[in-house]
């Protein structure tokens, strides 16, 4: 029995009739595309995994909830659905008995691979009827950043160029980068809504050893920029220490850290660079974090600029991928490689954004109840309804139901 089942315990407290109006937004109705989104928006490039991991021998993966086998032959990546139309077995369980084709290992359905369609039936011998008849689905495929993506489309359009959705510096200038491709646990709008969380940083990560020397702020007063596609946090005011009225002073500030810097700044988020990258300068950030669709963080630096790209696996899994990118050429690529695989890949890479990975992994939301730094929260939330909802407009084409 607990207290309050107990006949001694005293009545619970009359509460007034008009129930006192709660503080922001409970749950997600006010983004009911961004509600619907638990497998990702369709209508976009998905970076899947290393290109170096495709080869002849098809593999599994799911994006956006859809099955899909990705396989090279001749050089080009190819990606069909993951399920022979004859009795449903996965395609990544086959292998390749012709050029250009894949095999499904149960009675040799063969596929083209440009096409999908039913090329040959092993077991039926040359004139099978079905031939050209059946087919699985093909998704488009690209190369981009030494990564396989795919397409996942709304219904059946076109893609858009792929270029297009990638961040503009990535484009055209010249780089080296290093990076890693987790699947992880948690859906993948927890991970994107993490990735660009005003709050978490200076609190949760004020103990990876990528900040062992370099002081975290307390807290801050920020401002959401939009800028073409994206949209900046922009930091107004930094404090680094703060008294907090009856509790006490909280600081990350210690005695064998740097000390912080005296001005804002809006390149990286412990300090004021003396110098920063030509190519990064030239983009003219307004704020160090930004965000775009279909879930695309970048952290500029003053050298180099972090990118996670969140992918929709399902309701509970997606795909963490993150990169670093150095704008730079010859020698110098030398010494970033040496500098990732040396310190970034483990401490940034991994640690620091393990401890990210921890809290997506554990985020139960909604129900909800926001505090004023999630204004980077709602910021993405809007941009997403919004540019989500002129692509289905677009494509005149409706959500499909839930
Ligand atoms: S299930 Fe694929 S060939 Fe029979
Ligand atoms: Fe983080």
């Amino acid at each position: 029995m607990t207290v309050e089942d107990s006949p001694d315990a005293p009545p619970p407290p009359v509460r007034s009739r008009r129930r006192p109006a709660e503080p922001g937004r409970q749950d997600w109705k006010s983004w009911p595309h961004y509600d619907a989104a638990g497998t990702g928006f369709r209508g976009y490039w998905y970076p899947v995994t290393w290109s170096s991991q495709i080869t002849d021998k098809p593999l599994p993966f799911t994006i956006c909830g859809e099955k899909i086998t990705l396989i090279r032959d001749g050089g080009t990546a190819y990606a069909l659905h993951n399920r022979c139309p004859h009795r449903g077995v996965p395609l990544s369980e086959g292998d390749q008995q012709f050029p250009g084709t894949v095999s499904c290992p149960y009675h040799g359905w063969t596929f083209d691979l440009p096409t999908g369609k039913l090329a040959a039936v092993i077991t039926d011998g040359p004139g099978c009827r079905l031939t050209g008849k059946v087919s699985v689905r093909t998704y488009a495929v690209e190369e981009r950043l030494g990564m396989v993506w795919v397409y996942i489309p709304l219904a059946d359009e076109e893609p858009h160029p792929i270029d297009s959705q990638l961040p503009e510096e990535l484009v055209s200038n010249a780089f080296v980068m290093g990076g890693r491709i987790d699947p992880r646990g948690g859906n993948w709008r927890f991970a994107c809504e993490n990735g660009f969380d005003e709050g978490h940083a200076k609190y949760l990560h004020r103990t990876a050893l990528w900040r062992l020397f370099k002081p975290m702020p307390t807290w801050n007063i920020t401002r959401i920029v939009p800028k073409g596609r994206w949209i900046f946090r922009v930091q107004d005011e930094v404090y680094w220490e703060a008294e907090f009225p009856g509790v006490g002073r909280w600081s990350n500030k210690r005695w064998w850290k740097f000390q912080p810097p005296k001005e804002t700044f809006n390149i990286g988020n412990t300090g004021k660079a003396d110098r920063i990258n030509p190519t990064i300068e030239a983009q003219e950030f307004p704020g160090f974090a930004s965000l775009s669709m279909p879930g695309v963080l970048r952290i500029a630096y003053p050298n180099f600029i972090h990118y996670e790209f969140y992918v929709p696996v399902d309701e509970d899994n997606h795909r963490y991928v993150g990169v670093m990118v150095n704008f730079t050429e010859g020698w110098d690529t030398l010494r970033f490689y040496g500098k990732y695989l040396g310190a970034i890949r483990w401490l940034f890479h991994g640690q620091f954004s393990g401890q990210d990975a921890w809290m997506v992994d554990i985020t139960d939301a909604p129900p909800e109840k926001l505090y004023r730094p999630d204004i980077s929260l709602t910021a993405w939330r809007n941009l997403s309804e919004e540019e989500y909802g002129k692509k289905l407009a677009g494509a005149g084409t409706h959500e499909k139901e839930a």
